[in-house]
């Protein structure tokens, strides 16, 4: 009886390794359906550009430079590159994000308040590189 109660508590353990780590850095699934108030503006097809540019390995991309896509405000010029920490203070507020670091206006309004939906959206950008 305690070696099914200590493998049941091992089990529990190896569980919480695995399944913590894909939690902490953001939800890919869940993030694909955050996607969807992205969609109408900007599809995760390389090259396929439409109010705003493709975000299809956006992750490393210096910011303002999707290829063939003319339509950068705010982005135009831009002296960063996407990783994690930018794109969440960027969706957290495009407007100040880009009028602070660029002086320019942000030609995306779109905010995402919740930290969860800005980290979910983020694990799903990253599964496209
Ligand atoms: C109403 C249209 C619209 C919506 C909705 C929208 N965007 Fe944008 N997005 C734009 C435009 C336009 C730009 C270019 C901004 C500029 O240059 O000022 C842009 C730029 C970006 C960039 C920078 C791209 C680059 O090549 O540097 C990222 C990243 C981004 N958007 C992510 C998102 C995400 C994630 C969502 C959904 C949560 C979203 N956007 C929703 C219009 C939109």
């Amino acid at each position: 009886m305690k070696n099914i109660k200590f493998l049941l508590l091992l089990f529990c353990a190896i569980q919480f390794l695995v399944v913590a780590p894909a939690i902490a850095g953001g939800d890919a699934v869940r993030g694909k359906r955050v996607f969807n108030k992205c969609k109408a503006c900007h599809s995760i097809k390389a090259g396929k550009h439409k109010i705003g540019a493709s975000l299809a390995g956006v992750i490393n991309r210096k910011a303002g430079t999707a290829k063939g896509f003319k339509r950068y405000k705010g982005l135009k010029g831009a002296d960063w590159t996407w990783d994690e920490a930018t794109l969440d203070e960027y969706l957290t507020n495009p407007k100040k994000f880009v009028k602070s670091r660029n002086k320019r206006k942000s030609a995306m309004i779109l905010k995402l308040k919740k930290k969860r939906d800005r980290d979910d959206v983020i694990a799903y950008l990253k599964s496209f590189k």
